[in-house]
């Protein structure tokens, strides 16, 4: 009977540390109908699980990683001749020692694309045969999108692109969306950016807020492995919660809709700087980041004890250190980079992990718990293995 063969094969599926996420498969809700509603749940129940059952998962190995940042940098000294603070406060805070920024006329696919380049030549693998690139990124060149530039830069001919936003959640949401196009079976080489400017976004009089973010790209490339090999994702949980969003935001600001004639010909739109409620942020971020991680490890099947290194967002090293504290973390398997980065938002996660797999601090086979978490509200974890 094809419900009780494919919940079979489902359930094998189910054992084996996958990328999909393990669900259970509960039918939709029906509408009244002359069928019972036994029959039909049985009926649609038994659609959904052949569907599944005719699906053989694909592995998925987190094969390479690459980064790029501008060489211009702000130290905190710089920023004491533009706002009033002090090296001493922003280092005591945040952790935050410098931020590197985009100079006049650089451009973030330029970086994402160089970035991109050094995770492809990591993992072996010619731009040509990439199948897809997703872009995490809330600052594009282009409002309709750069993932199509970094494309044109880098000769990923055949790929599909699109940007990816969901803040600095970016990286985590489009590398667990990577990896299901790869577990499925739809692309077989997948490149994800985290890549963001918002430097172009800060009032560099704003001390609450300007003395937190830099600019950086970070890549990391997915390969298909052929039948079911282990899968480099090893369980995923991610949230939103747009109440939240007060509480950080760079709004839209344009006018709207003028009657049109010689004075309005044209509408220019543009977004407002960032606005953060510093303190409110750092409450959710403290909360939401253990919960997701351990709802992550759950989803794996792991525990905190498997994790060899926690890879977070980089925002704060007072976040980095209640996080690590609240999961039992040992401060010394917690990467951290912000000293010279500052929150690169959605960059920031691959930044670090590249910089520490090049340090060979990170090895293959090590388990990662990675952790975004920012506007939106967005938050998202992923347990992953490296190489
Ligand atoms: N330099 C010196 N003093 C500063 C300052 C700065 N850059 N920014 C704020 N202050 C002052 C405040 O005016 C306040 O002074 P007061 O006590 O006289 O009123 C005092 O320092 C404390 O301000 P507060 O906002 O309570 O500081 P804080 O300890 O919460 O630190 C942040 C501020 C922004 C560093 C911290 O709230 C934070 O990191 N939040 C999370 C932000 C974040 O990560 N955002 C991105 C998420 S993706």
């Amino acid at each position: 009977m094809p419900l009780a063969g494919g919940s079979r094969v489902l359930a094998d599926q189910q054992v084996k540390p996958n990328c999909l996420p393990r669900q259970s498969h509960t039918c939709p809700p029906f509408t009244a109908s002359r069928w019972s509603s036994a029959r039909r749940r049985s009926l649609v129940c038994s659609v959904t699980v052949r569907a599944h059952a005719a699906q053989t998962l694909q592995g998925c190995k987190l094969a390479g990683s690459g980064s790029s940042v501008p060489e211009a940098v702000l130290s905190n000294t710089d920023l004491e001749k533009l706002v009033e603070t002090n090296d001493e406060w922003i280092a005591s805070r945040t952790g935050i020692r410098r931020r590197h920024v985009l100079a006049q006329g650089e451009s973030l696919s330029q970086h994402a694309a160089t970035a991109a380049q050094r995770a492809l030549e990591m993992a072996g693998i010619a731009a040509g045969d990439v199948d897809l690139i997703i872009l995490a990124t809330s600052s594009p060149d282009d409002l309709f999108g750069s993932a199509c530039q970094v494309q044109a830069l880098i000769g990923a001919k055949k790929a599909l692109c699109f940007d990816l936003t969901a803040a600095c959640s970016g990286f985590v949401v489009g590398l667990v969306t990577g990896a299901q196009f790869i577990r499925t079976g739809t692309y077989r080489n997948v490149l994800v950016i985290g890549a963001d400017a918002l430097s172009r976004y800060v009032d560099w009089r704003d001390r609450g807020t300007c003395i937190l973010f830099g600019d950086g790209c970070g890549a990391v490339v997915l390969t298909q492995q052929q039948g079911e090999q282990p899968c480099s994702l090893l369980g995923s949980s991610m949230a939103s919660d747009g109440l939240g969003q007060k509480h950080l935001n760079a709004m839209y600001c344009g006018e709207g809709m003028k009657p049109l004639h010689e004075t309005h010909a044209s509408a220019r739109g543009s977004f407002e700087n960032i606005s953060m409620s510093g303190q409110e942020v750092f409450k959710f971020a403290v909360r939401a980041v253990p919960t997701v991680v351990e709802a992550a490890l759950a989803n794996a099947g792991r525990t905190k004890d498997e994790v060899d290194w926690l890879v977070l967002h980089q925002a704060n090293q007072r976040i980095l250190d209640s996080a690590a504290t609240r999961l039992g973390v040992p401060s010394d398997r917690v990467i951290s980079n912000l000293a010279e980065y500052g929150n690169t938002s959605a960059a920031s996660i691959p930044l670090a992990l590249d910089e520490a797999v090049r340090a060979n601090t990170i090895v293959p086979g090590n388990v990662l718990a990675l952790a975004g978490f920012g506007a939106g509200l967005t938050w998202a974890s992923a347990i992953v293995r490296w190489g």
